[in-house]
């Protein structure tokens, strides 16, 4: 993100009109918005937020069709057919991002690398030697190798060739001019916070501007607008990332990841000095169950330390992803909203592959095209799910009501000692007049106090120590100390409360 600049683009005011409404500007939303642009349709991107500046903007920009070990599931989960749909669909996106950014001329760091899944353990092997096989299988360039570029030994690995990996952000600079000087109209700043179905369908914004649109792509992450419980299919998780400069001589040739110790994933990127960055990934945690962030950052730069000599840690960050509990992304029609709007999620970490192939497949089913893999990737599929809806919601229901009476039962009350023996930067959730109430510390000592109820569907929130941020363990919203919303599905703010109660 400090490395790309977008342009600014101002909020949306009054009514707008277009073929297609796309809410939100990552990777999905932006990729979408071009293709639909290019295909002749007019286009109006709302982004709450600056352009790409969520999960796309905190990605490591793998793109592979190697994910870790995908393919021995795929196969004995969905069969043969399926793994082979999966290989085939995301090295397409693969070739469509060089293709297009050889169109467009976009300078964006694309070079060619080999994508490995490795163990250190023994223990390890067997699977990745089914994962060699599956992945050859279903038509990878696949191998099992015992040695990589690695500056340590492995037990054993999967490479497949001719992999990829880019800076996102610059690539997507690249779609934005593209898409303005399509006609294309983007709007920062500007929060959709309520979708209608209809032709056409009306969006409604947070500064009660509205789009008619026939097309309306949700390219939230999240989904929002969820009436048919995608939610329930999807579980979070977030990542810590940290990067900082390798000696010369040092890079590995290769994008990296073992789900051993938690889970690392390592690549490099050009420096302007010629050098090269480490980026390492891992540290695996579902959002709001109160991990220990600060000790996952300490753990992941004394790996990369030990494992990469010479490695010095500029930065750090986390990502934030989501994956469907069958598996595969959810691409295509959102169920029960209607022909023509759509949705892309669940990409489980891969979403550079998987938000291009979300681009093609949508504007594909826009332009009434029989898209190759859509099947697959269909929202739909969980239509016998959606069948046993009541009993499935009131299960769910059940699980979110019992979660959060257990996590009041075991807060302690506000007016008393936790609230008085908080350290700077230290947090804790409490009952405070038996409603549950979510307070921080801050550097200078002073108090921020907000609800503790999460404003999607009521769960309670937890804090992460690192980020500084309140983090819902539900469907994975997240907010600043003081309540603001960072991360959907929740649209509204944590509700402020006074400090002075405690
Ligand atoms: Fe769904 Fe919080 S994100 S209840």
């Amino acid at each position: 993100m400090q490395t790309a600049a977008f342009p600014s683009f101002g909020p949306l005011s009054g009514t707008a009109e277009a073929d297609a409404a796309v809410i939100g500007s990552g990777i999905v939303g932006l990729s979408t918005a071009w293709e639909l642009a290019r295909a002749g349709l007019s286009v109006v991107v709302l982004e709450a937020d600056r352009l790409a500046s969520g999960v796309t903007g905190h990605t490591t920009g793998k793109l592979t069709a190697l994910h870790t070990t995908v393919y021995d599931m795929l196969r004995t989960k969905h069969g043969d057919d399926a793994a082979r749909q999966y290989a085939a669909s995301q090295s397409s996106a693969l070739r469509h991002v060089v293709d297009v950014a050889g169109e467009l001329g976009i300078g964006c760091e694309l070079e060619t690398r080999p994508a490995l899944t490795y163990c250190e353990q023994p223990e390890g092997v067997e699977a990745l030697r089914a994962e060699a096989e599956a992945a050859r299988s279903a038509g990878l360039t696949a191998s099992f190798v015992t040695e990589t570029g690695l500056p340590f030994p492995v037990a054993g690995a999967v490479r497949v060739e001719d992999q990829a990996q880019f800076h996102p952000l610059k690539y997507l600079r690249g779609l934005v001019d593209d898409l303005v000087a399509r006609g294309g109209r983007i709007h920062e700043g500007t929060r959709v916070t309520d979708l209608d179905y209809g032709d056409p369908c009306r969006l409604t914004t947070d500064a009660g501007a509205t789009v008619s649109a026939r097309h309306v792509v949700v390219a939230t992450h999240h989904p929002l607008f969820d009436n048919a419980v995608l939610s329930t299919r999807l579980t979070q998780h977030r990542d810590l990332v940290i990067a900082g400069s390798l000696p010369a001589g040092r890079d590995p040739e290769g994008m990296y990841i073992t789900e051993e110790g938690g889970k690392r994933s390592v690549r490099t990127a050009p420096l302007a000095d010629g050098s090269r960055l480490l980026i390492v990934t891992g540290e695996m945690f579902t959002p709001g169950t109160g991990a220990d962030t600060e000790a996952g950052y300490a753990r992941l730069q004394t790996w990369a330390e030990e494992h990469f000599p010479g490695f010095t840690i500029g930065y750090r960050w986390a990502a934030q992803d989501n994956s469907a509990t069958d598996h595969l992304p959810l691409i295509g029609r959102l169920p029960g909203g209607g022909d023509d709007v759509y949705v892309a999620t669940g990409f489980a970490g891969w979403g550079m592959t998987g938000g291009v192939l979300a681009a093609t497949i949508i504007s594909t089913l826009v332009s009434g095209g029989e898209e190759p893999w859509s099947g697959l990737y269909d929202p739909r599929r969980i239509g016998s799910a959606l069948r046993s809806a009541p009993t499935f919601l009131k299960a769910q229901w059940d699980t979110g009501k019992h979660f959060v009476k257990d996590r009041l039962d075991t807060l302690g009350d506000g007016t008393h000692g936790p609230v008085r023996s908080l350290e700077p930067g230290e947090a804790t959730v409490v009952r405070v007049g038996g409603k549950p109430c979510a307070v921080h510390r801050d550097d200078q000592g002073e108090l921020h106090a907000v609800s503790a109820v999460c404003t999607h569907l009521g769960c309670i929130v937890g804090f992460n120590n690192a980020e500084r941020t309140w983090e819902c363990p539900c469907h994975g919203s997240r907010f600043g100390i003081d309540g603001e919303v960072l991360q959907g599905p929740a649209l509204r703010p944590l509700e402020r409360q006074d400090p002075g109660e405690l």
